[in-house]
C-alpha cells in the first residue's frame, strides 16, 4: 500500500473526534474513538492553540514569496518567530503548562518538539543562505503539520482522518 512508507512518520492510528468538548461521539466511528486531550483542554488554552495555529499558517505562507525572491533574512526571522512563538514554547502560566502536559499525550509533545526543531533548522539554513536546505526544511515542516493534524486534529481536518483506514483514494 502506498501509504506504508509514510506510516513511520504519520500516526498509525488516527482517531476520529467529535467537534467540541462536550458533544457526543460520532456513532459510526465509535470503535476508533480515543480522546487525545486537545478536545478537553480548557477553553482559554484551546483558544490559544487555535490562534497559534493561524499565526503558524500565516508564517508558513509568507515564506513562499520570501523564498522565491531570495529574501533569506526574512525567512530567518520568520522561522525564528515560528520557533519561539509556538504554543508549547510560549510563556504560559505555570498552571497552563501543567495542564498541557497532563492533558496532551506524549506523542503530541513529541510532534511539537519535532516541529520546533525543524523551525530551528529552517532558521539556520536561511541564515546560511542555502536555498536547497531552506526548501528541504520548509517541506519537512509542512509534513510535520500534516503528521500532527492526522493524529490530533481530524475533527478540524476530516480529510486527514481518511488515511487511517488505508483509503488511498482521495
Ligand atoms: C504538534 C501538533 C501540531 C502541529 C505540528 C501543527 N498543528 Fe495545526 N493544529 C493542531 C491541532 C491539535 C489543531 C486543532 C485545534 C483545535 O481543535 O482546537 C490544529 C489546528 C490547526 C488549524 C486550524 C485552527 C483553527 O482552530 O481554526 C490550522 C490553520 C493549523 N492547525 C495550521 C497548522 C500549520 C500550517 C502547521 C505547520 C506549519 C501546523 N498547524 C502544525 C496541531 C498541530
Amino acid at each position: 500500500m502506498k501509504l506504508s512508507a509514510r506510516i513511520t512518520l504519520l500516526a498509525i492510528l488516527v482517531p476520529t473526534f467529535s467537534f467540541g468538548t462536550e458533544t457526543p461521539k460520532h456513532e459510526d466511528h465509535e470503535d476508533h474513538e480515543a480522546k487525545t486531550g486537545v478536545e478537553i483542554l480548557s477553553p482559554d488554552l484551546r483558544d490559544l492553540l487555535s490562534r497559534e495555529m493561524e499565526a503558524l499558517q500565516n508564517g508558513m505562507m509568507s515564506i513562499i514569496p520570501a523564498y522565491v525572491s531570495g529574501n533569506w533574512a526574512e525567512i530567518e526571522s520568520t522561522a525564528n518567530k515560528i520557533k519561539s512563538s509556538y504554543i508549547l514554547k510560549q510563556s504560559l502560566t505555570e498552571e497552563q503548562v501543567k495542564e498541557l502536559h497532563s492533558t496532551l499525550p506524549h506523542e503530541f509533545i513529541e510532534k511539537d518538539q519535532r516541529f520546533h526543531y525543524l523551525a530551528g533548522m529552517l532558521e539556520h539554513a536561511a541564515k546560511n543562505k542555502k536555498p536547497e536546505l531552506i526548501n528541504f526544511y520548509f517541506s519537512e515542516m509542512n509534513e510535520s503539520c500534516v503528521s500532527c493534524h492526522s493524529k490530533f486534529a481530524t475533527h478540524k481536518f476530516p480529510a486527514l482522518g481518511a488515511e487511517k483506514e488505508g483509503q488511498n483514494t482521495h
